[in-house]
């Protein structure tokens, strides 16, 4: 089982359209100079830059004829009620209040989480969802299982990141705590590749798809974004193991499709 981990396409409409697009597309194509081709795609958030219907439908025309199951997650920057107008059920489960639903693959278990909140970059689950996940992970319990969301859950040592991550990170660290066929916790939110031991499995967070955020872990830094290499995380379950690959995309000298 091989999953594309994208994050952070930040996809919009007018002038500044067109730099995110590309980038969103780019990474798909470079999915598909894969072989074999994984078996989906997560996108961890933040899909659009404003969370508006007309960047929803521009996401679904750089989605495109795409061949491959494509799963959203909604970030700060999404709003969950026009994210699943636009593409409940196929590419996105839940309803206009939570877009958290669940995918059962013979080989894993997806268990995708909502982290956005109205009115805030930072990001919340709430106790109904942690009872979801609870629940959900319960079931399958002999099948790895992934949790998909994007805010990280834990301080990674930029502090303006830090200041708008997830602000249950310890709650849900003991409902997975609960469940040791969790393999991965994938996330987005921090435009950059980082990984961490959480909840007794391994947080992988995805970069962006469009640009990175620079590597300012003094308080007093500026943030700002850097033309660092795009890229994006390619899963690799095979039982209940899980190996991650980080797949470069802007800057590698490797070929890539079109769809
Ligand atoms: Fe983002």
């Amino acid at each position: 089982m091989l999953i594309a981990h994208l994050s952070d396409p930040h996809i919009t409409v007018g002038p500044l359209a067109a730099e995110p697009a590309t980038g969103l597309y780019r990474a798909l194509g470079r999915v598909l100079t894969l072989e074999p081709w994984p078996d989906c795609v997560v996108i961890t958030g933040d899909l659009t830059d404003n969370g508006r219907p007309d960047e929803y439908a521009a996401l679904r025309e750089v989605l495109g004829t795409f061949p491959l199951p494509v799963h959203l997650v909604a970030g700060n920057h999404d709003r969950t009620a026009n994210l699943v107008a636009e593409f409940a059920p196929d590419r996105v489960g839940g309803g206009a209040e939570r877009a958290s639903y669940t995918i059962e693959y013979d080989e894993v278990t997806i268990v995708v989480l909502d982290s956005q909140v109205d009115g805030t970059a930072g990001g919340t689950l709430g106790p109904a969802q942690l009872s979801f996940l609870d629940s959900e992970l319960a079931r399958r319990t002999n099948v790895p299982a992934l949790v998909c969301l994007h805010h990280p859950p834990i301080d990674v040592g930029i502090p303006f990141m830090d200041n708008i991550r997830l602000t249950d990170g310890a709650e849900l660290g003991a409902v997975l705590a609960r469940h040791p066929h969790v393999i991965r916790v994938l996330a987005g939110h921090l435009h950059r590749t980082v990984s961490a031991a959480f909840g007794g499995t391994t947080l992988s967070v995805a970069p962006s798809t469009y640009r990175q955020i620079d590597l300012c872990t003094r308080p007093e830094a500026p943030f700002g974004y850097v033309h660092e290499p795009t890229g994006f995380l390619l899963h690799r379950i095979t039982g209940d193991s899980c190996v991650t690959h980080l797949v470069q995309v802007s800057h590698a000298a490797a070929p890539v499709q079109g769809y």
